[in-house]
């Protein structure tokens, strides 16, 4: 694991946002998995902010995202889908045709997974996947548990995110309770990750992800056993 200590969350930004350009430049059809949560809006704004000075085109790229609630249009403001809209691909020339995320409007939860699983198949596999962290060790939506779930699936939200999210929603009664997640296998399958994490309240996941043993009770800990992985942790 390569891991980058930053002073600031700016730095966290541009450091991040050059990885994701540098992949981009290299390979402008590259496979882009795409994280939510309130780390990764720096970085998307940064990306948008090079692309507007002409410096990054996303036109070639394909995009899938980690994980979407359960029961959510894509039109809901809490929606991943329309955050991803708002922060990034409404801003940028990303192919729209080119844009995945589960769908979690999709009655038939299996299916939505599935057909998620052969996408990313027929995608080549991802390139490049960005990654948060959730305070209890998540990633994607794979909550702490007794095994590392494979494929893209149906999550049962743990209390301690759906405390930590739902000071997205305007009540915890409109908060989903599940989600769609790529698994912790389709997440390893990628070629190269890059995770970031800013505050105190992430520092014993990062210390337990890096220095602990690896444990589906801490899904982030899998990383240890992926050749290609940079952490990128601000502790302010
Ligand atoms: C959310 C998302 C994760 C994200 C994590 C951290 O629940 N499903 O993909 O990495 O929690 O979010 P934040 O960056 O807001 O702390």
């Amino acid at each position: 694991m390569n891991i980058i200590k930053t002073d600031n969350r700016q730095q966290l930004y541009e450091q991040a946002a050059t990885l994701i350009a540098a992949q981009i430049i290299a390979k402008p059809d590259s496979v882009i998995g795409f994280a939510t949560g309130s780390t990764p809006e720096g970085i998307y704004q940064n990306l948008v902010e090079r692309y507007k000075n002409n410096f990054l085109d996303f036109s070639a790229i394909t995009s899938f995202n980690l994980d979407e609630y359960y029961g959510l249009a894509g039109s809901h403001p809490q929606s991943y889908r329309y955050y991803m809209q708002e922060k990034l691909f409404g801003q940028v020339n990303i192919n729209a045709e080119k844009i995945h995320i589960p769908d979690g409007s999709r009655k038939d939860a299996g299916a939505a997974c599935q057909d998620y699983e052969k996408q990313m198949a027929q995608a080549g596999g991802i390139d490049f996947q960005l990654l948060g962290i959730g305070r209890n060790g998540h990633i994607g939506f794979n909550e702490p548990a007794e095994f590392f779930p494979g494929d893209t699936h149906l999550v049962d939200l743990t209390e301690d995110t759906l405390q930590a999210n739902q000071r997205f929603f305007a009540s915890r009664e409109e908060m989903p309770t599940q989600a769609l997640s790529m698994g912790i296998k389709s997440i390893m399958k990628a070629r190269k990750i890059v995770l970031v994490a800013f505050g105190e309240d992430k520092r014993e996941a990062i210390e337990g992800m890096v220095n602990g043993p690896i444990t589906p009770q801490l899904p982030a800990s899998v990383l240890q056993l992926h050749p290609d992985v940079t952490i990128i942790y601000c502790p302010v």
